[in-house]
């Protein structure tokens, strides 16, 4: 079931999704080269901890960590560990934290110094898909205009959507209803309606959607080990249209770099149509 949310729970989803957000502008900080995954982790836990929240992940289902890293070929739920990233990397930092019984849930992928072009280009569309589907996330419309929003722009660029990981409702849980996958159809799926929190997440590959689970039943790869990109926002639905509750502000602050197209605002967006 698809839970409309209340204007005080939205408050409270405001107030998480600001917590995840900071926490990863504050691992954001300690990107670079020698830095391992392991510490990214620990600054993000000190930081979530330290402002009355939870680390939503940590031992969820058994999870070992409060960010999910994937580096290069990891597609989602990397374990943080001794791993020093190096220059040429991707990393994937996904984060998210409860305050107030309330989950925020988003996710950046960072390069290490200088990316292959190719790798680059990955990001840049991914990110650019999670803003299409953003986009597409208004009263009315279906989950499914979402998933054909991401698939689309990503596939016609050359790269290809993993099938097998969705985004999803969140709130009270990390994960409700609905699912809300990176590929379909136009027009398929739940309706859309103001007061539903969705973390969209496109996980798009530079080679073959295929992907392999490793043996820990986590960690997830791509099968023909060629880079993988991530982001993700939790984002409210109003009648006025998608409204983000997370942000990238404190991440590209940290990185200096100024960013444009950050953010689709109610007001923003031409809802007249
Ligand atoms: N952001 C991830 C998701 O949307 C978080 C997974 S946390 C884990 O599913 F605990 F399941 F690893
Ligand atoms: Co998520």
């Amino acid at each position: 079931m698809i839970y409309v949310k209340t204007a005080e729970e939205i408050e409270k989803m405001r107030a998480a999704c600001e917590l995840t957000s900071r926490t990863l502008g504050e691992v954001a900080k300690w990107v670079r080269p020698g830095v391992t995954t392991r510490h990214l982790d620990n600054i993000a836990r000190e930081f979530i901890q330290d402002n009355g929240g939870r680390p939503s992940c940590l031992g969820y289902e058994g999870f070992p960590g409060t960010l999910c890293i994937e580096v290069n070929e990891t597609v989602v739920h990397g374990f943080p560990s001794g791993y020093e990233l190096r220059e040429g990397d991707i990393v994937g930092t996904d984060c998210v934290a409860e305050l107030n019984g309330y989950h925020g849930d988003s996710c950046y992928t960072f390069g290490i110094g200088t990316v292959d072009p190719k790798t680059e280009a990955l990001m840049r569309v991914t990110k650019e898909s999670l803003y299409k589907g953003i986009e597409a996330a208004r009263a009315g419309k279906r989950i499914g205009d979402i998933s054909n929003a991401v698939q689309t722009y990503c596939e016609h660029r050359g790269y290809s959507v993993v099938r097998e990981m969705c985004g999803h409702g969140i709130g009270r849980s990390m994960h409700e209803d609905p699912e809300v996958p990176n590929c379909g159809r136009r027009g398929i799926g739940p309706v859309l309606r103001p007061g539903m929190c969705i973390a969209i997440e496109p996980m798009i590959n530079l080679g073959s959607k295929n992907i392999v689970i490793e043996r820990n039943g986590w960690e997830c790869r791509t099968r023909d080990r060629k880079p993988s990109a991530h982001y993700e926002h939790t984002i409210l639905i109003t009648a006025e249209g998608p409204e983000i509750l997370t942000t990238f502000r404190y991440i590209e602050e940290a990185l200096g770099i100024a960013e444009a197209q950050e953010e689709t605002t109610p007001e923003a967006t031409p809802t007249n149509n």
